[in-house]
Formats: C-alpha cells, sequence, structure tokens
C-alpha cells in the first residue's frame, strides 16, 4: 500500500511521498463535536447551507479529517487521493514535513509581524521571488490571498499608466475580492452587483484580432491572463499567442499581468508557466501553494514601471496580514523545495508517467474525449456538458478527490502533486481506469 499509517513522518523528498503520522486527536475532538453528523449540522445552520447540501446531493460527502503527503481521510474514514490540491495550495503535500518545521521553528521566535515596518522575512522572500523571475523585476507587494494580490496588480497597472480599463479573458476567474471578481466572468461578479463592464472587458483566448482591437482603443492599462486558464477548464494557449499578446499590449502602452496563482510554483516544470510561453510579463501573480497550505500568503511581483508607486507613496496599500512574517517563513521554504532541481526532474518524470498513462486510458474509453496538458497542469473533457461532474463523483467513491472546472463541466481539473512518486502516480493512473470502467 502506498500511503502506511504509521510510522514516524520522512522527509519530503521528490519521489519518496510521504508516510502517514497517526492522529493522536480527531478533528471533530479538536472542534468539539461528537460526529460528523453533527458537524455538518452545524456548518449548515452557522456556515453556509448552500454548500453543505450541494456537496452532499452531488455525491461528494467530504468533511476532511487527518491530511498527510497527497492523502486525506474524510472524518468518516473514507480515503481519497488529492488530486485537485485546492487549486496548487498544496502542490508539495499536506503538512508537508519540511514545512511543518519551518512553520513551528518560526513559531518559536515570531508571530505575523506588523506590516507597516521592515522585516526580515518579507526582505527575505521577496528578494527571492523577484530573483525567480527570469524577466527583470523589481519589487513585490504581499497579500494574504490570490485575489487580493490580483487587486494590487491591478491597481499598480492602473497607477502605472494612469488608465483604467482592464482586458482579461472570457471564462477568466481571477479571484473575490473587489477588482479581481469585476475582472472575471460576470457570473460570480453580477450576482452581486458587483460587475463593472466599463471598466473590465473581455476577449476570447487565442482571438489575437478581438484583444488587438481593444489595444487599438489606447485606453487599456493592463491585459491580464492566466496562462492556463483553470477555472475554465484548462484550454491551451496557442504557440505564439501569449508572446504575441504581451507585444501587442506593450505596443500600446498596456502592462501585461500573469497570472500564476494556480499554475506557476513548478506545476508545469518550470517555476513559472509564462516562461515556457516566451512572455515577459510586468507583474506575476502569485498565491495558493506559496503559503504550503500552511500559512496563506499571496504576492505580487512587479517590474520597475509597475513598482514606481512604491517609491512615490508606498503607504498608499497596506494589510494588516499581507506578507504576515510567518508566512514568509513558510514561503521561502517553499521556493527552495520548488526550485531544487530534484523536484523539477521529479515533475518531468511524472509528466511522462501521467501522459503515458491517460493516453492509454483514453484510448481504452470514449467518453474521455480530450487531454489538455502541460506539466502537470491537466484537464480531462469528457461526453456532455456534466460529463465531468458524473466522473467527480465516481473518482470521489473509487478513492480520488479531483474537481470539475466551474466554467466548463465537461473538463475535470486534473492537478497531481509535485512530490508525488511513481507508485502513487500509477495507483493514481489505475483508479481513473477503474472509475471510467465503473461508468462504463
Ligand atoms: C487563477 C486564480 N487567480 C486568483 C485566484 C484567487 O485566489 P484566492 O482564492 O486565494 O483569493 C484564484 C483562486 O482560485 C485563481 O484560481
Amino acid at each position: 500500500m502506498v500511503y502506511p499509517i504509521d510510522g514516524p513522518l520522512t522527509d519530503a523528498a521528490p519521489g519518496r511521498g510521504f508516510t502517514m503520522q497517526l492522529a493522536t486527536k480527531s478533528v471533530l475532538d479538536l472542534f468539539g463535536f461528537d460526529s460528523k453528523e453533527d458537524a455538518l449540522e452545524a456548518a449548515r445552520t452557522y456556515w453556509n447551507p448552500y454548500k453543505v447540501d450541494w456537496w452532499l446531493e452531488n455525491g461528494i460527502p467530504m468533511m476532511i479529517g487527518e491530511r498527510n503527503g497527497y492523502e486525506l481521510v474524510d472524518v468518516d474514514g473514507h480515503r481519497v487521493i488529492d488530486v485537485h490540491l485546492n487549486g496548487g495550495t498544496y502542490n508539495l503535500g499536506h503538512r508537508n514535513p519540511q514545512l511543518v518545521k519551518r512553520l513551528t521553528d518560526a513559531l518559536e521566535i515570531i508571530d505575523v509581524g506588523n506590516h507597516h515596518f521592515p522585516s526580515a522575512g518579507r526582505a527575505a522572500l521577496s528578494r527571492a521571488l523577484v530573483e525567480s523571475v527570469s524577466a527583470p523585476m523589481s519589487k513585490v507587494v504581499f497579500a494574504s490571498a490570490g485575489g487580493e494580490a490580483i487587486d494590487v496588480a491591478i491597481k499598480s497597472a492602473r497607477w502605472a499608466t494612469g488608465r483604467r480599463r482592464i482586458v482579461t479573458l472570457v471564462s477568466a476567474y481571477h479571484g473575490n475580492t473587489g477588482l479581481s471578481v469585476a475582472a472575471g466572468d460576470p457570473k460570480n461578479s453580477a450576482f452581486f452587483l458587483s460587475d463593472r463592464p466599463e471598466e473590465f472587458t473581455q476577449v476570447p483566448l487565442n482571438d489575437l484580432l478581438a484583444l488587438q482591437n481593444e489595444l487599438a482603443k489606447d485606453d487599456v492599462a493592463a491585459v491580464m491572463i492566466e496562462t492556463i486558464p483553470a477555472t475554465a477548464g484548462f484550454p491551451m494557449p496557442e504557440t505564439g499567442y501569449l508572446a504575441a499578446v504581451a507585444d501587442a499590449a506593450a505596443a500600446h502602452g498596456a502592462l501585461y499581468i500573469a497570472d500564476e496563482v494556480q499554475v506557476g510554483l513548478g506545476r508545469t516544470g518550470s517555476i513559472w508557466a509564462f516562461a515556457k510561453h516566451n512572455v515577459t510579463p510586468d507583474i506575476v501573480v502569485t498565491g495558493k501553494g506559496l503559503g504550503g497550505g500552511l500559512y496563506p500568503i499571496a504576492a505580487a511581483i512587479l517590474n520597475d514601471r509597475a513598482a514606481g508607486w512604491l517609491l512615490q507613496d508606498g503607504m498608499a496599500h497596506n494589510g494588516t496580514f499581507a506578507g504576515a512574517e510567518l508566512g514568509c517563513a513558510v514561503a521561502t521554504e517553499v521556493l527552495r523545495i520548488t526550485s531544487d532541481p530534484a523536484t523539477k526532474t521529479n515533475v518531468l518524470s511524472l509528466t511522462g508517467q501521467f501522459s503515458d498513462g491517460l493516453a492509454a486510458i483514453k484510448d481504452r474509453h470514449s467518453m474521455l474525449r480530450e487531454i489538455r496538458q502541460d506539466g502537470l497542469v491537466i484537464g480531462l473533457r469528457f461526453d456532455g456538458p456534466r460529463g465531468a461532474v458524473a466522473v467527480m463523483r465516481e473518482l470521489y467513491r473509487q478513492g480520488i478527490w479531483a474537481i470539475a472546472a466551474s466554467y466548463d463541466l465537461s473538463v475535470l481539473q486534473f492537478k497531481p502533486g509535485l512530490l508525488l512518486s511513481s507508485e502513487e502516480a500509477d495507483t493514481i493512473v489505475n483508479i481513473v481506469d477503474k472509475t471510467l470502467r465503473a461508468l462504463g
């Protein structure tokens, strides 16, 4: 069995997977519930009744209990391998031992800090982030979450250009804060009367002409693109498209913002996914996996032009928890592990393993219509407009948690962990095969 349930935690070396530490106290005990039913009832009453019932009705009765490596154990004991990873939050596994140690060591000395002052943590992390981008970057503005960092990116681009309009892609998702939600698909913004069509324009992916027509109005502050759009089901940018977008933006005085919240941090085999497309962004936004699933932290990495406001009035943007020092401690270690050549080697080897395994499955099961893949960014398109929902449900029963793409329910987002062992990858492929056989 790939996941022994006792023994000490191992080092999280790439390809070695993890062993599981026996929990001494259950999650239900931790929060004072006698049963899963009691906790669900409280969640329905005091938290979000719609969400609680949606998952139950759709056959995913998940309430996460123990979590280690790439395995989740429901509080009722059902085990699944996590191939959703909360959008890449757990790229390096749940409770990665090296990251847990980094956080607990830091807790001996520091807390979140005070955002008004310079700190060693923010200095170290901002330097590491600037150096991680091959394009000439200059400064980092921290945030608590991806949407907040997207807001920073938009504000920086507006300050730099003196323009207001932002162009994004149809079916984009960049977060749920004021500006980030308005930048994405109106499904999330119009519901709260928070859409701003006069400030945010959407064009289809791979339609360069549509983008050029918008840029030609010479009022665009920035083009913002998620390098491989996750919520749209990972449709792939055509060769040369992103570089042409960046060139066109520059020619019209607009900035290029690369949203790498989901697809960055090593998932494509490159630390940043845009680097494979010969793009030089003005701003890179990262989040999710940056905090290793242990401490929320996100960042906008800015070049000189985008960072100009920091010289004029660096007090103009603040956040109490933005760049919290505990988050900096975890994130510097995340970057170190992610940049380790051994991690890249493991990602490349897993990429080939999933590519071969999934192609063989596609040959056997006609319901799997298309495989979209760049490294460990994988979208599986199934028959029918809601095809991935049925697969998501059956996968959960068979032992894998992967989520359907919200804006295209025919596509299953399939995001295996960067540190999986090849045995674990085999197990995942076998479960997918078994699941599609069961769905017949
Ligand atoms: C591409 C992308 N950008 C931004 C965000 C927003 O991040 P957060 O939920 O941390 O605010 C998300 C979240 O799913 C995302 O997928």
